[in-house]
């Protein structure tokens, strides 16, 4: 019995806690993987690595106008605390303007009380999922996809269930493949529009599909739009802010579309059924009370900030066809490997031949060419041979990463 005491007043004062203090869904298998471990070993003997998964835009020399992004920070009203719970009418208004801008008709304007303002698109999924589920309901995601909604789901106790997107000449949505998976427990199918790394667009009839879908079921539709401008014809795309066919929550912000991920400004515009648009709103409205999460400086800088999209935007498309052309020239020399087709977004996915797993592949083009790639399986990819791309990297740095890539993968056994 004084064992069992003393053992046990040490661990309290040693804080050496039992593991069951904890909740279950933060279970998680903390070890970085192999990828990562080998990284941070190169990383701390200072060996210079060819980085080709960058997307911090921040970090990619892209040209921002750093003076008018300070000054933007510095309104005076900053000094007062007045918050709005859905963020401020000026902030919410300069992203319906922003939605007006990308091509709205006459009549299809975005209403500002339909916005609601987040620090970060990840905040945006933390409030939809708690809005829509309970723990252990469902939410159909795409793959393959990003990473990070495995998570976002684990933390609010829903379950990600994926549905497949298949490759033919592009990537396209499969209707029974989604309807397979739906059970009693699903909440909202998720869309990535376009999405990352697959880099494709929702297209009109997969959209009034999963429309009718939603609406027999009775599900929301949750569209992330975060790479929406990046569409690499240049041209605008539909956003789903004015679907009405189903209860829909459309997600953004300037992390992207900016490239201020720094910034930590989002937001969620809730549309649909009129009745139920207005019930979401209000809940949703509750929910963001609770946090009232964003700073009032952010907040008053958001229309400024919206405005540095434009010089943004037009850096970062000519980036990615720089690089895509980069990349189609190398490819045009060889035979083992091809880009596969991508509409929007800032990735690429090239096919590799399947001579070991892409894990082993990406170790050892980091091992023994210094060049970080990531494996297709970060991202669900079935199957293996897909190696993902940022886009976004300085062009020297991709073109140099490339042709060490296809370099070894023409000398692989
Ligand atoms: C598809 C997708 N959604 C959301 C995010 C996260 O955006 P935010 O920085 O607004 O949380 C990312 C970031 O890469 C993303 O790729």
């Amino acid at each position: 019995m004084v064992d069992i005491y003393e053992s046990a007043v040490r661990s309290h004062h040693s804080t050496r806690y039992n593991d069951a203090v904890f909740a279950r869904r933060t279970e998680w298998k903390l070890a970085p993987n192999r990828l990562t471990q080998k990284l941070r070993q190169l990383r701390a003997a200072e060996t210079e690595i060819l980085d080709l998964t960058e997307s911090n835009p921040t970090r990619c020399d892209l040209r921002y106008e750093g003076a008018r992004i300070l000054a933007a920070l510095s309104h005076p009203e900053s000094l007062r605390y007045d918050p709005d719970p859905k963020g401020l009418a000026s902030a919410r208004e300069a992203v319906a303007a922003y939605y007006v801008e990308r091509g709205a008709a006459e009549g299809t304007r975005v209403d500002p009380e339909r916005i609601v303002l987040t620090t970060s698109t990840s905040e945006g999924y933390s409030f939809l999922f708690r809005l829509l589920c309970d723990p252990g309901d469902e939410v159909l995601v795409p793959f393959p996809s990003y990473p990070l909604f495995e998570l976002l789901a684990d933390v609010q106790d829903v379950k990600l269930v994926p549905y497949p997107l298949f490759y033919d000449h592009g990537w396209h949505l499969d209707l029974h493949a989604v309807k397979a998976v739906l059970t009693e427990r699903t909440r909202a199918i998720m869309v990535v529009h376009p999405n990352n790394p697959t880099g494709s667009y929702v297209k009109t009839t997969e959209a009034e599909a999963l429309n009718q879908l939603c609406r027999e079921r009775e599900l929301a539709l949750v569209a992330d739009e975060v790479f929406l401008d990046f569409a690499h014809s240049g041209l605008p795309r539909d956003s789903f802010v004015r679907n009405q066919g189903a209860l829909t929550f459309t997600l953004s912000g300037l992390s992207k579309i900016a490239a201020l991920p720094q910034m930590k400004v989002a937001w969620i515009v809730t549309s649909g059924p009129e009745e139920l648009a207005a019930h979401a709103g209000e809940r949703l409205e509750m929910i963001a009370d609770t946090y009232l999460s964003l700073s009032a400086p952010l907040q008053l800088a958001t229309p400024r900030l919206l405005q540095q999209r434009h010089a943004m935007r037009g850096q970062i498309l000519e980036r990615i066809a720089a690089n895509i052309a980069e990349l189609d020239a190398q490819l045009a020399n060889q035979g083992a490997c091809r880009r596969l087709e991508v509409e929007g977004g800032w990735y690429g996915v090239l096919r590799v031949p399947v001579t070991r797993s892409d894990e082993e592949l990406a170790l050892e083009l980091l091992e023994r060419q210094r060049v970080l790639v990531h494996p297709g399986h970060f991202y669900d990819f079935p199957g293996e041979g897909n190696l993902v791309l940022s886009l976004i990297t300085p062009t020297q740095r991709f073109q140099e990463g490339v042709k060490r890539l296809l370099q070894h993968i023409s000398e692989m056994p």
